[in-house]
């Protein structure tokens, strides 16, 4: 059982790289499957969910290579369409993988992800989807069989949520499709943009970018393309919240500012100070104290991302008087307040609401990850706390972020991950 050991209260300060994004990687990897060829994916991040999408492609019959953070997908012997329980267990958004395999296929046959840590996690938005584009779903003993008579066909859709996967799943079904399809109410999220982009220069015809309607023009038949993954902004959310909570000077680099920003007001907010100086590199200083982040509300893109309100909350536990946050997409993303509380946090959470009192310091303590955002909230406390904090659990941390250890202690924190026999 590995654990993160952690001596908190030391000033983070330096640069650290951000990687590929996750929630990038996994749609793209799943778009390999229409291409009749090879893929090339860059800047894809080591993460065990990326491991989980090739085992996924490499099951399915494609040839997978990984070289440091290059992917290359052969989907030219594609000879599967069904992806087995266990797999689906691994990564519950395995889900994305539904529309590029019907598309591919003609048929597929996947198990329903189910509940997760962060509550239930319906699929009703990408089967009503898919069904609009001519797919027959039959939902029977926990799996999905979707079959397609001839081709898909292009079709006028609008998402009743502008969720991220539904989205993605439309568009991959739909760029191979007969016809136009209109997707509107679609999620803005800059990760569709990115799969738009590689869609595009393996031959699809899609448009609309970050408006909300995609106009997707099936195409017959998609090539092989290069593509590089755009960057983590979860993940730098989550160092902008580590510097912010060690009164700390951070520069990221290989970071556009833009997706990030959505977060820049709770920490100007909270006093600290944000600013880009050459492209791709993101600064953050960081006052001795923070203040209070105010109130946060969750959103669709260009709201306040759902994924980095957890290392928020917790940099917010350590700043001067009383924030907010409430979270508008999951139904149930605190779990890991109680984890935080041990650590002498101040939380009360009532359904979505979560009002944080800011203490004077946190203590060090053995805590356990309860999900993936949940894991890097805990780091950042314990990066703050006096004393030393155990972190366990660290196969939610390992799903999202690359070497984490590595970058923190990189800027100065005390860190180290230690390998301890059960
Ligand atoms: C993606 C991200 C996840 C992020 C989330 C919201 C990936 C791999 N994961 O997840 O990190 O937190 O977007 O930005 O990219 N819903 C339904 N029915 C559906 C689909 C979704 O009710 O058919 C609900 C969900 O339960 C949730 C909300 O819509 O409450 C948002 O889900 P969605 O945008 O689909 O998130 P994911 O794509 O699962």
């Amino acid at each position: 059982m590995d654990t993160l050991m952690i001596r908190g209260g030391n000033r983070l300060e330096g640069e650290i790289p951000i990687h590929g994004a996750k929630n990038s990687a996994l749609p793209l990897l799943a778009a390999t499957l229409l291409v009749q060829g090879v893929s090339e994916i860059h800047n894809c991040p080591r993460l065990s969910d990326v491991k989980a999408s090739i085992a996924i492609l490499r099951h399915l019959g494609c040839r997978v290579e990984q070289q440091e953070d290059t992917v290359t997908v052969d989907s030219t012997a594609l000879c599967g369409s069904a992806i087995p329980d266990t797999l689906m267990r691994e990564m519950r958004s395995s889900i994305v993988f539904l529309g590029a395999i019907v598309a591919r296929c003609g048929e597929a046959v996947l198990t329903y992800p189910g509940g997760c840590e962060l509550g239930p996690r319906p699929i009703d938005l990408h089967l009503a989807a898919l069904r609009r584009l001519g797919v027959t779903v039959e939902e029977c003993h926990g799996y999905i069989r979707c079959r397609v008579a001839r081709r898909l066909r292009g079709a006028e859709i609008a998402l009743s949520f502008p969720s991220v996967g539904a989205t993605e799943n439309v568009l991959l079904a739909a760029c191979t499709a007969e016809g136009t399809t209109v997707l509107r109410h679609a999620a803005r999220e800059p990760e569709i943009g990115d799969l738009c982009d590689f869609l595009n220069a393996c031959g699809a015809r899609i448009t609309g970018g970050d408006s909300g309607t995609l106009v997707i023009e099936g195409v017959p038949r998609l090539q092989g393309a290069r593509h590089r993954v755009m960057a983590d902004r979860i993940e730098a959310a989550t160092y902008l919240a580590a510097a912010a909570v060690t009164g700390g000077t951070l520069t990221l680099t290989g970071c556009p500012a833009l997706p990030v920003s959505p977060v820049f007001p709770a920490l100007e907010q909270a006093g600290c100070r944000l600013y880009t100086g050459a492209p791709e590199r993101l600064h953050i200083r960081a006052p001795a104290r923070l203040s209070r982040v105010g109130t946060v509300r969750t959103m669709p893109y260009p709201g306040f991302p759902t994924d980095g309100a957890a290392p928020l909350l917790a940099a917010a536990c350590v700043g001067r008087g009383t924030s907010v946050f409430v979270e508008n997409i999951f139904e149930n993303r605190y779990k890991y307040v109680d984890e935080l509380t041990r650590m002498g946090a101040r939380i009360q959470v009532d359904g979505r609401v979560a009002v944080v009192e800011g203490v004077d310091a946190l203590q060090g303590a053995t805590v356990a990850c309860t999900d993936l955002r949940g894991g890097a909230a805990l780091v950042v406390a314990a990066l703050a706390a006096g004393g030393e904090s155990r972190v366990t659990e660290l196969g939610h941390l390992d799903r999202g972020y690359e070497d984490l250890t590595g970058c923190l202690a990189a800027v100065g924190a005390a860190i180290r991950r230690q390998t301890i026999p059960d």
